[in-house]
């Protein structure tokens, strides 16, 4: 039996798709309401075959509680944010949670951590855990890593067909884990030591914010130079070996916005391209603010109640708000005290997060002349036309609008 601590974005979509391809599954988290809403037979968040996988999964038997199991595998899969002052992973949630797990984890156990974790973290915070206690030392427990790549939106699909790595102290536990996944993953599964296993998530989230840094800082060379951001790319990338992103409003999530950070913590004296390109990456909801300000002077619009912001997640078609760029403009308009008045609304987003919060795309669409565009949510690009006669901001240029604004 696997017991899988913490189901949220990721643990939630792994336990259930372990248990739709047959194994013994018991999910557990220490926030009773997800247990509650699990056991009631509701899924807690919103992805794409999620609920067909739900159902599967507990047609197989799998069980949620918020007590830890007996059992010989776990996979944790709780937070790991990071230290806002010395950008270093806060391992304190794996910790916990193994701390927990070792009081009932049977003996010669694997402890998976799938958590997000710095290079370094489970030799550094986890395995002193284990070495600490004698009797513990004596149950043989085994640790093993094996990081998630899967993108909010299309975790049912990239969960099956994504590669992975797990990263174990010896081959056979590397192997014995590595068939759990294979139960249902189609793509290669690498087997490698733990600390590389840790260094390469961490890496890949890295590769990605630097790249999009790099656009990003591309977007306001363009602006202060009046020149087109967006055709300079297409043209850039007719090369062939020239591959640049698209700017945005700036990143969010779990991955792209904090796991460099731990890089740049742990590293300071040699990370100083991540370091640039998260704070390049940080600074483009005020950049944003900035393109705000502008576009209304140019305008001769002064009331900014009748600006409204267009998505409130960090990407699109999806409900996770967690570091979004909007949720860090408002707070700098917050700090600029013209946060207030603004109105806001996101067609994924139905519990209220924020003042001015529409809930219906019509009622938003009246009450406002300027409408800045963070997220390219599907029902945006589908009713396009809707905004004809307003001022737009297209942080994403999705919109094609004749006068439509860019970054
Ligand atoms: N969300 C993503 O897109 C994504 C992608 C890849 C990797 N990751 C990584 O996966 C990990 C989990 O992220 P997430 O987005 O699923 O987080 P989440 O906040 O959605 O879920 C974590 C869950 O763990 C529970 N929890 C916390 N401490 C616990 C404990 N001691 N015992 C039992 N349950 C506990 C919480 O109640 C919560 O439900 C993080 O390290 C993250 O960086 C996330």
């Amino acid at each position: 039996m696997i017991n899988v601590i913490g189901l949220g974005y990721i643990g939630l979509p792994t336990a259930l798709m372990m248990a739709a391809h047959g194994v013994d599954v018991v999910g557990t988290d220490c926030n009773e309401e997800i247990i509650a809403a699990l056991n009631r037979g509701h899924i807690t968040f919103q992805e794409e075959g999620l609920e067909e996988l739900f159902e599967s999964a507990v047609s197989q038997g799998i069980r949620f509680t918020a007590q830890y199991q007996s059992t010989d595998t776990y996979i944790v899969s709780v937070p790991t944010p990071y230290d806002k002052f010395t950008k270093k992973v806060d391992a304190a949630y794996v910790a916990d949670a193994v701390r927990e797990v070792l009081k009932v984890a049977e003996k010669g156990a694997v402890i998976v951590i799938e958590s997000t974790i710095s290079p370094g973290t489970i030799n550094k915070y986890i395995r002193p855990l284990i070495e600490a206690d004698e009797d513990i030392k004596g149950k043989n427990i085994q640790l093993v890593h094996a990081p998630e790549r899967i993108i909010p939106g299309n975790m049912v699909y990239e969960l099956i067909h994504n590669n992975r790595t797990i990263g174990a102290d010896n081959r056979e536990v590397g192997e014995k884990i590595r068939n759990y996944y294979a139960s249902f993953c189609q793509g290669e599964i690498v087997i490698t030591d733990i600390c590389t296993a840790e260094m390469t998530k961490v890496v890949e989230n890295t590769y990605r914010a630097v790249n999009i840094a790099f656009a990003n800082e591309l977007a306001k060379i363009c602006r202060h130079a009046d020149m087109d951001v967006y055709e300079i790319i297409r043209i850039c990338n007719m090369h062939p070996r020239v591959n640049i992103l698209q700017p945005g409003p700036g990143v969010g999530g779990h991955c792209i916005s904090v796991d460099p950070w731990f890089l740049v913590g742990d590293y300071p004296g040699l990370a100083k391209v991540i370091d640039e390109s998260m704070k390049t990456n940080d600074s483009m909801p005020d950049f944003v603010l900035n393109r705000i300000y502008e576009i209304m002077k140019e305008n001769h619009m002064t009331d900014i109640g009748r600006v409204g912001i267009y998505g409130l997640t960090y990407k699109e078609n999806v409900d996770d708000i967690r570091e979004s760029p909007t949720l860090q403009m408002l707070e700098s308009m917050a700090r600029h005290l013209c946060g207030s008045q603004v109105k806001v609304y996101d067609p994924f987003v139905s519990e209220n997060v924020t003042e001015n919060q529409y809930h219906d795309f019509g009622a938003f669409l009246q009450d406002i002349d300027f409408i800045v565009i963070m997220v390219k949510h599907d029902e945006m690009k589908i009713n396009l036309e809707k905004l004809h006669g307003k001022i737009v901001l297209d942080c994403h240029n999705i919109c094609g609008l004749d006068g439509a604004y860019h970054l």
